[in-house]
């Protein structure tokens, strides 16, 4: 294959500013809370406190992971606030309820100030349920907070549900197969059902392969479900548009309509995950608040229509609440020819996507990246970004585009921001090549703190039995 001469260095236009060009200090894209400083470094704003991430860097080294636990706090506290908001103006019924996933982010900085704004929980594995009974150990929260228990009973669950149970938590396990519909006979307390909806949405889910739940068949065909409170389905995760997640609910309030005759102790529909958020900053993307209004309003107009019982809803948002908390940075260490199509650059980074950032491989997830240094620069490189494992595809090229950075040859040394990389990325993490999982830091109140070191290689080494 012969070289391609690289294409011209493309430029920012001076009417874009620099802070209009990286797309920061936009509500609506959840970038409201970043700016950039006179030096052309990136700063995060949290009230009245500010954060060099530029200057934290150079204390701190890379890769490293940056949370901001207010942002935590602020999504949580908004999205209830907004939910009994709308119940309120619709004149709805039902009472909302919000329970982080666990398993979008299990680190403990990430789920106590979701908890501290008034979240309940949604774990998916006997482990998940420890944590939670650790908490309550710890004295960490009120036992009024209610758990809802999807994913395989094993044994072991079931003991630690039981246990919860005698300790006075309110905890609903979700029924998912005929195995554990038989299991839940002897079960005291109120238990849930979950539905595989006979419907597609628009996002990453494939609906070939969903095994989870019954079907809407099956269940008005079991009739009487002992202790039934919860009808829960979950469709998919970052769903592309609104109606991705009001079609779901219609179907279920009809089949919840359906399911009362034979269980009129069942009043509430737990509609799961699947809020997305904006990671291409350049696409138009759905608020919170447009979806809540949309979800409310269909739920009381269904059920008004059907002349049923207004529903108590669950969400169990996780992806929404906690991506943007984060943000990744590495340094860049090399700049190679890419021998592409447009001439573009690799700029090597000092850490991996397929350890750090697996969903770049796993799921081609798209990511806004923006410099930490260098902000202000206007000549800029068309570039892909090269990981430093040993793999091909430890690359992250923007779905096969480009994604635009300072020039190195303008610059002494480049560091760079993922953004939006609180969900998924840390339970999914990994360790190819030997290579170091980032510093973690969390930001708040003003001050910077270490919460997981940067592992030392007797550490990883340890991981492997060495
Ligand atoms: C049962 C259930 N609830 C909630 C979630 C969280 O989904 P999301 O992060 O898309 O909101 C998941 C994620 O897979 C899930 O399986």
């Amino acid at each position: 294959m012969g070289t391609k001469r690289p294409a011209k260095a493309p430029k920012r236009k001076k009417k874009n500013g620099p802070k209009k060009f990286w797309l920061l200090g936009r509500e609506e894209i959840n970038t409201a809370h970043f700016d950039i400083t006179p030096e052309g470094t990136l700063l995060v704003r949290e009230g009245n406190y500010q954060y060099n991430i530029y200057n934290i860097i150079k204390k701190h080294g890379t890769p490293t992971e940056i949370f901001f636990p207010t942002i935590v706090e602020n999504r949580v506290r908004d999205l209830i606030e907004t939910f009994n908001a709308f119940i309120k103006v619709t004149g709805y019924r039902g009472r909302f309820y919000y329970h982080y996933p666990m398993k979008v982010n299990q680190n403990r900085e990430f789920v106590l100030p979701a908890v501290a704004e008034g979240a309940n929980l949604d774990v998916g594995s006997a482990n998940e349920l420890f944590v939670v009974k650790r908490m309550i150990e710890q004295d960490k929260f009120n036992e009024k907070i209610r758990v809802i228990c999807n994913g395989p009973k094993t044994d072991r669950y079931m003991d630690l549900i039981d246990e919860l149970r005698g300790k006075g938590l309110i905890v609903i396990p979700i029924i998912e197969d005929m195995v554990e519909l038989e299991r839940m006979k002897k079960f005291k307390g109120e238990v849930g059902i979950r539905v595989d909806l006979n419907l597609k949405v628009a996002s990453h889910w494939d609906k070939r392969y969903n095994r989870y739940g019954f079907t809407e068949e099956e269940l008005v065909n079991l009739g009487k479900i002992r202790n039934l409170a919860v009808l829960h389905y979950h469709v998919s995760s970052q769903i592309e548009r609104i109606d991705g997640l009001i079609q779901p609910l219609k179907r279920a309030i009809a089949l919840y309509a359906k399911m009362r005759e034979k269980n009129p102790q069942l009043d509430t529909i737990d509609i799961g995950g699947g809020a997305g958020v904006p990671y291409d900053k350049r696409k138009r993307f759905y608020t919170g608040r447009s979806l809540i209004s949309q979800l409310v309003k269909t739920a009381k107009k269904q059920c008004d229509r059907l002349g049923v019982r207004h529903p108590n809803l669950i969400a169990e948002w996780g992806r929404y609440v906690v991506a943007p908390a984060q943000v990744t940075i590495y340094k860049i260490t090399a700049e190679k020819q890419a021998y592409n199509k447009g001439g573009n650059s690799w700029y090597v980074i000092d850490g991996s996507f397929m350890n750090d950032l697996l969903d770049t491989w796993a799921i081609k997830q798209k990511w806004h990246v923006v410099p930490v240094n260098h902000l202000l620069s206007k000549k800029l490189a068309r570039v892909w970004i090269g990981g430093s494992s040993c793999d091909s595809d430890d690359k992250y090229t923007a779905g096969g585009s480009y994604i635009l950075l300072p020039r190195l040859s303008d610059a002494d040394e480049l560091y760079i921001a993922f953004l939006d990389t609180g969900a998924y990325q840390d339970s999914l993490a990994s360790h190819h090549c030997l290579l170091s999982s980032p510093l973690k830091l969390t930001a708040q109140n003003g001050e910077i703190k270490v919460v997981r070191k940067r592992e030392t290689a007797e550490e990883v080494g340890k991981q492997f039995g060495w």
